[in-house]
């Protein structure tokens, strides 16, 4: 094409059909690039004579300015266009409730919840966390915690044992946590005060019973621990984990190899309805074993019994859980079902704490 005018018209035509920004960088380039129509038009002026190729050139130039200003007006148009368009794609409602996201949809299983409360209640109260193995030696589970050999006490344990060593040693699966205790004292000096979350293995599998269950004991030494203290620190324990103001308490005799004067303890519990409540009714409940460290498992654990002396106690895990929480079966807390866990199981993020509430 060889008239401005002409050419004009037909780019300008081009330009206000664009209708993305691509098709207008498209025809941008045909008119104004190296082999566009308007630079071709402007490389015939070498063969004009002087008077034509001045008006010729000044005609072009007047086009090219032209184009180029449609061309950025056009580019401004189909910018605003574009944004138009995602905006109202990419619209986002901020007023709709947020999706849950995957770490609150999950649940805290009901022992690691209690063992986040008793955790938090002891701690208040001064004690540390201890932890030992879950395969232990028979030293450690039965002999320096004062059973004799082949007493009784080891069989009434349903202890899971492994085939002898090339050394001829037995290791078994701790039947309680009171392992832990002894470990304790071999490894720290009195003042000693600790609680021994964590896993126990007897053969044994009902409704309130199975081969895997928790326990957590307590321990603490010193030179004038007494009865009077342990009595307290239970107490106080059982009010802030049954989150009652007030709970009676029946300390019973009872026997353990490893504490001398020993105790079972009962708490005040309503059954009324099929619903056991606390702090309240003529009803006992057990849930404990506690009493003075026996000065033989002191000794057998290099601690001299006429300078120092403590108490001690082991409670079931998952029986004060299902106590706490309503449950009548304990075999589902090891089944994994999810639905279980949903209804029974606690809100990640809601971590247990006495400021904050244990279980709110
Ligand atoms: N170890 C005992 C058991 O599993 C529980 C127990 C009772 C632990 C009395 C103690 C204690 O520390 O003092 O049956």
């Amino acid at each position: 094409m060889t008239d401005p005018a002409a050419l004009e018209s037909s780019l300008l035509a081009d330009i206000a059909a664009a209708t993305s920004e691509e098709a207008l960088e498209a025809v941008r380039v045909a008119a104004l690039g190296k082999k566009g129509s308007l630079s071709a038009l402007l490389a015939t002026l070498g063969t004009m004579a002087p008077e034509e190729r001045k008006s010729f050139g000044a005609a072009v130039n007047a086009v090219k300015d032209r184009v180029a200003e449609a061309l950025s007006a056009r580019k401004a148009v189909l910018k605003d266009a574009a944004l138009d368009a995602r905006l109202a794609t990419e619209r986002l409602d901020v007023t709709l409730p947020a999706r849950e996201s995957g770490i609150e949809a999950g649940r805290i299983h009901p022992i690691s919840q209690v063992m986040d409360e008793l955790t938090a209640i002891f701690a208040d109260l001064g004690f540390a966390v201890a932890e030992g193995p879950d395969i232990e030696s028979d030293d450690l589970n039965f002999t320096r915690l004062n059973f004799p050999p082949h007493h009784p006490a080891r069989e009434m344990h349903d202890t899971f044992f492994f085939a002898p060593d090339a050394k001829g040693e037995r290791k078994l699966l701790r039947t309680h946590t009171s392992p832990v205790q002894v470990r304790t004292m071999l490894s720290q000096k009195p003042p000693i005060r600790v609680i021994c979350p964590g896993r126990t293995y007897r053969c044994d599998s009902d409704q309130t019973h199975t081969p895997m269950f928790h326990q957590v004991e307590g321990l603490v030494i010193d030179r004038s621990a007494n009865l009077g203290q342990l009595k307290w620190v239970l107490k106080e324990f059982c009010r802030a984990f049954f989150e009652v103001a007030d709970v009676r308490m029946r300390f019973r005799p009872s026997f353990f190899p490893f504490t001398e004067p020993s105790m079972e303890v009962d708490i005040q519990c309503s059954r009324r309805g099929g619903e056991i409540r606390f702090g309240e009714g003529e009803d006992w409940l057990e849930i404990l074993g506690c009493g003075m460290v026996h000065p033989n498992v002191l000794r057998n654990c290099g601690l001299n019994p006429d300078e120092v002396q403590g108490y001690a106690w082991g409670m079931g895990i998952d029986r004060i859980a299902m106590l706490k929480y309503g449950m009548p079966d304990l075999r589902p807390f090891f089944e994994a079902d999810i639905r279980w866990l949903k209804h029974y199981g606690f809100r990640p993020l809601d971590l247990p704490s006495l400021a904050g509430g244990l279980s709110a």
